[in-house]
Order: C-alpha cells, then sequence, then structure tokens
C-alpha cells in the first residue's frame, strides 16, 4: 500500500492536483487513502486534463463542409418497396437475427424525477404506466406477431444500476422472460472543476460521471455482449433511448430499408417542431453522416432556411438507431470525441470542508452515441410522422413534458384504436 500510496501521490502532483494531494495528506484516515488509491488505478489522469485543457474548445462548424443527408420519407414509399422492406426486416426478425437495446444510463436530471428515468410514471388513457413499462409492451408485441422473444440489453450507469435491477426485479420484468433480459453497465470520467482540480465528493472519494451514451460501443464489449450476440446469431440490433414513449422499437420497415440500402447504420428521424427545439439534426461533414447536437449548432445556422422555406438543419435525431453487429464491433474499437457540459457540482475543498455550489463549477465530458456515425460513409435515414413516433420525456412542465408525450400517446392509441 506504501508504494502505491506514494505512486499516486507523484501521480497527483504531476498533474497538479493539489487540493486531493493537501486533502488526502492533512484529513484522510488510512482506510480512506486506501480508498481513494484504489480508486485512482482505473482513472485515467492524464486523459482527463487533456479533456480539461480542451474544455472550451468547442469545435465550430464550417458550413462549406455540410451538406444535407438523404433520407427515405416512409409516407413515400410505393405499395411494392413498403412490402419489400417489411418482408426482409420480417425475416429478420422471425429468425431470431434481432434484438433491442435500451439507453438507459441517463440522470433525468431536467425531469426532476428521483430514480431511474425509467421508472418515471405516466398516467395515460390505457392506465397508469411506467417507461419501462411501455418498452416492455411493445417488445411483447412485437413477440407475439413474430412468434419470437426478443433479447432485451439495458444500458445503466453506475448511478443507476443497482435501483434499475432492483425496480425491474419487483415488477417481475413486467412480464418479460427474464432469461431475456441483460443489464451492462456505461462507463464513467472524472468531474474536474475550472480551476483544474478533480471533484471530490461528500464520500470522499473522486466524482466520476457517467461518460455520455456514446459509451454504450465500448460497455457493450467490455460485458462480452457483442461476442455473445454473436454466438446466438443476432445480427441487426436496435438501439433506443428511454424516454420516447411512441419509440417504435421493433419495425421491419427500418431494417429492410437499411438492408436494402447496403447499409450498416440507419437511424429514424422527424421534422424539426421550429428552430428552437432541443433536438440534434442529421447532416453530412466531410461526405459522412452526422448529427449536430442542438448545444452545438449555432442559433444562426439553425435557423437558415432553404429554397422551400423549409429549416435547412430540420431533419430530426430521435434516438431510434438501427446497427449491424459488424458496425457495433468496428466502433467497440474506435475513440468518440468527447463533449463538455459546465455543471454545477458540489466538493470538499482542500480543506476538507463540503461546499455547496449555485452556479456551475466543473466540466462534464460525455461522449454521443451518433458520433459513431461518422465512421461509416453512408448510413440510411428513414423520415416518418412526429406524431406517430416521437413523444419524449424531457422535462417536468412544459415543452417535451409528461403532459405533453401523453397527450400524443393518448391521441396515437385513439387514431390506431381498429
Ligand atoms: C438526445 C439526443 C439528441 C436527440 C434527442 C431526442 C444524444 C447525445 N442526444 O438528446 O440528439 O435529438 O435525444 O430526444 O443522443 N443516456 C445514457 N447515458 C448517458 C447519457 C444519456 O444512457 O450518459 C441515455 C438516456 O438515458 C436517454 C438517452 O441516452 O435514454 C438520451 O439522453 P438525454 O440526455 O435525454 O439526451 P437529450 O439531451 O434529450
Amino acid at each position: 500500500m506504501k508504494e502505491n500510496y506514494k505512486e499516486t501521490i507523484e501521480k497527483l502532483k504531476k498533474y497538479k492536483q493539489n487540493e486531493i494531494v493537501n486533502i488526502i495528506a492533512k484529513k484522510y484516515t488510512e482506510e480512506e487513502n486506501c480508498k481513494i488509491v484504489e480508486q485512482l488505478k482505473n482513472i485515467n489522469l492524464e486523459q482527463v486534463i487533456e479533456l480539461y485543457k480542451n474544455a472550451e474548445n468547442i469545435p465550430s462548424i464550417d458550413e462549406n463542409k455540410i451538406e444535407h443527408i438523404q433520407y427515405t420519407d416512409l409516407n413515400s414509399l410505393s405499395n411494392e418497396q413498403f412490402k419489400e422492406y417489411k418482408q426482409i426486416g420480417i425475416d429478420v426478425i422471425k429468425n431470431n437475427k434481432y434484438a433491442v437495446i435500451t439507453m438507459a444510463g441517463g440522470q433525468g436530471t431536467r425531469l426532476g424525477h428521483k430514480g431511474p428515468k425509467g421508472t418515471f410514471k405516466i398516467d395515460t388513457i390505457n392506465g397508469e404506466k411506467y417507461l419501462f413499462q411501455i418498452i416492455v409492451e411493445s417488445l411483447q408485441k412485437a413477440n407475439k406477431k413474430y412468434d419470437v422473444t426478443i433479447p432485451w440489453y439495458i444500458m445503466t450507469s453506475e448511478d443507476n444500476n443497482d435501483q434499475t435491477v432492483e425496480f425491474l426485479e419487483k415488477n417481475n420484468y413486467f412480464g418479460y422472460k427474464k432469461e431475456k433480459v441483460k443489464f451492462f453497465k456505461q462507463g464513467k470520467v472524472p468531474m474536474i472543476k475550472t480551476d483544474g482540480n478533480i471533484v471530490i465528493d461528500q464520500n470522499k472519494l473522486i466524482k466520476e460521471a457517467s461518460d455520455g451514451n456514446g459509451s454504450i460501443y465500448k460497455s457493450l464489449k467490455d460485458a462480452e455482449l457483442l461476442k455473445e450476440m454473436k454466438s446466438q446469431g443476432i445480427e441487426w440490433i436496435f438501439v433506443g433511448g428511454v424516454d420516447n414513449i411512441l419509440l417504435k422499437i421493433v419495425d421491419p420497415i427500418l431494417t429492410g430499408l437499411t438492408i436494402k440500402e447496403n447499409n450498416l447504420i440507419s437511424s429514424k428521424s422527424v421534422v424539426k417542431k421550429n428552430a428552437k427545439e432541443k433536438v440534434g439534426v442529421f447532416c453530412k461533414l466531410n461526405g459522412v453522416p452526422k448529427v449536430i447536437e442542438y448545444t452545438e449548432l449555432p442559433e444562426k445556422m439553425a435557423e437558415d432556411i432553404d429554397e422551400n422555406g423549409e429549416l435547412l438543419y430540420g431533419e430530426v435525431n430521435i434516438l431510434s438507431h438501427l446497427f449491424n453487429i459488424k458496425a457495433l464491433e468496428k466502433l467497440a474499437e474506435q475513440k468518440l470525441p468527447y463533449h463538455t457540459a459546465f455543471k454545477k457540482s458540489n466538493y470538499l475543498n482542500e480543506f476538507g470542508e463540503f461546499i455547496e455550489v449555485l452556479e456551475p463549477n466543473a466540466y462534464k465530458f460525455e461522449s454521443y452515441i451518433f458520433d459513431g456515425f461518422s465512421f461509416f460513409d453512408d448510413m440510411s435515414i428513414l423520415r416518418v410522422k412526429r406524431e406517430d413516433e416521437f413523444a419524449p420525456i424531457k422535462n417536468a412542465t412544459g415543452s417535451d413534458s409528461p403532459e405533453t408525450a401523453v397527450k400524443l400517446y393518448n391521441d396515437y392509441i385513439e387514431r390506431n384504436k381498429n
């Protein structure tokens, strides 16, 4: 331990982590020191400091290198195309080559729900339902239709894994076959304050936050799930968010289109509501597919319109993605870029005092799942109707809230009654 301790202190000094060095030396018991030394073994300090140095460098977007992305509008498919794509997709599903991943590692801070977002309950015309329950219902409907049991993988984070597992156990997986449900945890990265010191949490350990949904590729591999999928013959994996209550999790058309277009990745899109909507938009940058996140799209570009009067960057990412297993394998080996968010984070100062902050003071680093798209020359995009497939729950009130989402959900149920 002594050797490790010395080494750790040296390493911390090298990266100018004076706050933590002081606190360890003056305030920690031997046991607490052991814990932090142990934690630091798994932290790549060099990488964190590099991220810190670049935290304020938001990559600028060169408009000259951006083009529209080609998309297929579901509503303009001919009858023949529709039938053909559907049949191709159905064959995939019926032959047990299809799996579903739900990304549920987010914190849902904006919604203000205490607990994993999937455990949030809404009141619909079909009764009260948890978000996880809605996903199970979609899966069960497809299972019945295609006479299969689709494997369901759930990405959680260190912060919410236990609660998520416990919740689904307690609710008996809402009737889903337990053997067909697997959890895997995403990665984490330390948060760092604007002064360059890593955040120490109230529990006296370094505060590591979830590293974004782009963690999915590596985390799947680390959990040996890509291997498992392959051995089971799974070829197509649908990946969706946890909070869109109209998400179509099992859609043969998307699968058929992707196969027909000879792509390894596809996504669904809807038309952007207005320039201010907080969504990512598809485009091509330097000839490859890309999503520009709302936090990074300059206001002027968000307002640009094309010759038809439509928003130029108006093809919305609704977090409805499909991957061939080969694409996931390739992406598990790539390094995705990190994006920086500026957040409030309480911390222990060098005297061991707990400081509660009112303003953002620390950087959080996240990779985004869609940055994986740029490793491919092309992908299929299927534009669908917003009212049929996009009812996100993001905020407690106002837009994209339980109220707006439930209205969209109820209207959809009413329209599709017969
Ligand atoms: C996301 C998309 C955005 C899209 C919008 C549509 C990303 C990075 N952004 O934005 O382009 O237009 O949804 O609703 O995908 N998650 C994790 N781990 C994390 C962070 C998030 O699993 O570390 C999961 C969440 O649980 C959720 C999904 O990823 O299911 C989206 O996360 P969220 O933070 O809600 O993304 P948005 O900002 O809404």
